[in-house]
């Protein structure tokens, strides 16, 4: 490119705004100076610790449907800008900040722990960035705290456990012993479990919960031993999800069928080995999906970044595809909010999920596959509910 030229020409464009303000009044919005200007996109993610390899996944695989759509946005190239979350609830609204306030992003993606979720809602409800939620299952996000600027990519902790409650009954599990870590993605997911097991006729007979991020199970899994129930659901994630798999499995408790959301295996299947054969879950996602999206996502994640793509980086994906979206339909003018928040609404993501589109409350409406690990594979064994969206209870779009 011939630079020379290209000074001239821009310095000709600013002078004739300068000029146009001095004589009709016009003043230039953002967008007319800035449009060259890099999007600049903030990853509130954690990077360290149970939850780390999620914030990885989260962040390559947003990278990559960007570069797979030629790395730009509404033909604005993107500045990344990642703040390690560490999970850790009490620094959500500090380091939401350190990304809203502190480098003005114009998208926030993230998080992936519940708690951060809701420290950053709050924050956001109020800057009104627009906000990806690319993990966290918190419902309040889509619910309560619901708003015209936060949508979600992922699932409701509800959605993905809610299946579980009528296939259960229908395996003839009749009592059943519940078990997570003690924050709120635990709490609705155990509750969706059980709305829907207890809906069925099946009875929860204990509920465990351990503190965030402990993965010291065994006093707990000594008692489930002596409770003798049908089942055991439990809601666990990453390095913890992959730890407790191993422990139940070392404790002696395959005969008794292990259930749970699909993030007990998604992304840790490999770590846990013969551990996990047979266990049971449901996910809004599962590796042998037989889509070309779906085929073409994994060969291209595991072509980039060495290793087998899962729901974490689905999630990713998507958020990055319903950015590119909203981008597109306002030609990359990030100020054109209400025309950017409108495209985002009726985004068609064709992820390699399955196609999704969003509910009022701006939470994926979509399909629950029901999983089972066979040798060593998630095998799908076909769908435990068809379009299902979250109840979003207590949403008022403002
Ligand atoms: C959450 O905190 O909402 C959460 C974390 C990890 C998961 C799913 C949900 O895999």
């Amino acid at each position: 490119m011939d630079i020379a030229k290209t000074v001239t020409r821009r310095t000709i464009l600013q002078a004739g705004a300068v000029a146009a303000v001095g004589v009709s009044g016009f003043v230039p919005t953002r967008f007319a100076i800035g449009n060259t200007a890099k999007v600049k996109v903030g990853f509130l993610l954690p990077y360290t610790g149970t939850y780390a390899g999620l914030g990885e996944a989260i962040t390559n695989a947003f990278k990559l449907a960007v570069e797979e759509r030629g790395g730009k946005m509404g033909g604005r190239e993107i500045q990344y800008v990642a703040v390690d979350s560490e999970a850790n609830p009490a620094k959500g609204p500090e380091n939401t900040n350190k990304l809203v306030t502190g480098e003005n992003v114009d998208f926030l993606v993230g998080p992936v722990h519940s708690g951060v979720a809701l420290g950053m809602v709050k924050v956001v409800r109020e800057s009104g960035t627009i906000t990806v939620i690319a993990n966290a299952g918190a419902g309040a996000a889509t619910g309560p705290l619901c708003a015209p600027n936060i949508f979600r990519t992922s699932f409701t902790n509800w959605q993905a456990s809610y299946p579980m409650g009528k296939v259960a009954v229908e395996r003839g599990l009749k009592n059943v012993v519940t078990m997570s870590w003690k924050y709120a993605a635990g709490e609705e997911a155990l509750a969706g479990f059980e709305a829907n097991f207890t809906k069925h006729g099946g009875k929860v007979v204990k509920q465990i919960m351990v503190p965030f991020p402990s993965d010291e199970f065994q006093a707990n899994l000594t008692e489930i031993a002596s409770l003798k129930p049908d089942g055991v659901f439990v809601f666990f994630a990453g390095a913890g999800a992959l730890k407790f798999v191993k422990d139940y499995a070392a404790a002696g408790l395959k005969s008794i069928q292990l259930m749970g959301s699909g993030f007990l295996t998604d992304g840790v299947l490999k770590g846990q080995g013969e551990a996990a054969e047979g266990v049971l879950t449901t996910l809004h996602y599962a590796d042998a999906l037989d889509t070309p999206e779906n085929k073409a996502f994994r060969a291209a994640y595991s072509k980039s970044f060495g290793k087998e793509a899962d729901v974490y980086a689905v999630q990713g994906y998507d958020a990055a595809q319903l950015l590119v979206q909203g981008m597109a339909a306002v030609k990359g003018d990030t100020g054109a909010k209400p025309a950017l928040i409108d495209a985002m609404e009726k985004a068609v993501i064709k992820s390699p999920r399955g196609t999704f589109t969003l509910s009022k409350a701006h939470n994926p409406v979509q399909d629950f596959y029901l999983r089972q690990v066979k040798g060593g594979q998630e095998i799908v064994v076909g769908v435990a509910e068809k379009a299902l969206a979250d109840p979003a209870t207590g949403c008022k779009m403002g």
